[in-house]
């Protein structure tokens, strides 16, 4: 395993890739509306992309191993979809939740973020569902700092997810992001304090918990890239991009629009 340490050059361009990737869940959220299709949302994301913010869509002809290329610009994964939803003809309805993850790259350089939207009048169960896997986002955060290991942050979003009665999805973690959408090192949701990498300045990772409403279980589905849970259960999942500071952590991702995050 070799974790990059960024430059300060490296991480210049890194806050501005992360600044646009949170600012296109800006712009796409007076959209997210009962009645507009998963493709729409997928159109319109792609356009302020390409045309207003001259990034590039990374997911778009996203091939990883053992995957045919990804069709789409953006993430779209509603209910019980996990991740990696790909947007279609589905049309949102009221009481959806809906995640969305957007990934740029601006000068080389990647920024990874997701949010969750509730689509009109959401149940109780499901906008707390949204809001604990939040919280399990920032209480991962707080953990990064320098000589805290990744065990740290994993255990504290396992611990927060896991008292509310959800369960961590294991088989899909965060990762390090830089030049590459996906590199060293591998930042699971779930472990033990003390444990794992020890956090260094300059490393940068995503941290993107998937907390379900009930068992971790999952399953493909045939279009190669939807996750979704194998009992049905609800499921949402919140992402930043994280640099380790000399004395903490900076969010990259952060916008105007982000949901405020806390310390405990
Ligand atoms: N943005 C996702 C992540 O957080 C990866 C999506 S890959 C895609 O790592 F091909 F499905 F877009
Ligand atoms: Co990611
Ligand atoms: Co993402």
């Amino acid at each position: 395993m070799t974790v990059s340490i960024k430059s300060q050059d490296e991480i210049e361009k890194m806050r501005v890739a992360g600044r646009l990737a949170g600012e296109v869940l800006d712009f796409i959220e007076p959209f997210v509306k009962a009645g507009i299709t998963t493709e729409e949302l997928d159109r319109l994301c792609h356009d302020y992309m390409v045309n207003v913010q001259k990034t590039i869509p990374a997911p778009l002809n996203y091939a990883p191993p053992g995957h045919r290329p990804y069709p789409k610009s953006i993430c779209t994964s509603i209910n019980h979809q996990i991740c990696h939803g790909v947007p279609g003809e589905k049309v949102l309805k009221n009481g959806d939740i809906l995640n969305i993850d957007i990934t740029v790259i601006k000068d080389g350089y990647h920024g990874d973020t997701s949010r969750m939207f509730c689509v009109g009048e959401v149940a109780p169960h499901a906008r707390r569902l949204c809001e604990i896997t939040h919280e399990c986002l920032w209480l991962g955060i707080n953990q990064v700092k320098p000589g805290n290991r990744l065990g740290d942050i994993g255990s504290a979003i396992q611990k927060h997810a896991e008292k509310n009665g959800y369960s961590v999805v294991r088989e899909y973690c965060g990762h390090g992001i830089g030049v590459n959408f996906h590199e060293d090192p591998q930042v699971l949701h779930y472990g033990s304090p003390g444990t794992g990498l020890t956090l260094m300045p300059g490393m940068t990772f995503t941290i993107e918990p998937m907390v379900n409403a009930g068992k971790p279980g999952i399953r493909h589905l045939g279009d190669g890239w939807t996750v979704v849970t194998k009992d049905h259960s609800l499921s949402a999942q919140w992402e930043h991009t994280i640099l380790v500071t000399d004395t903490g952590y900076e969010v990259l991702t952060l916008s105007a629009g982000s949901p405020p995050g806390f310390q405990p």
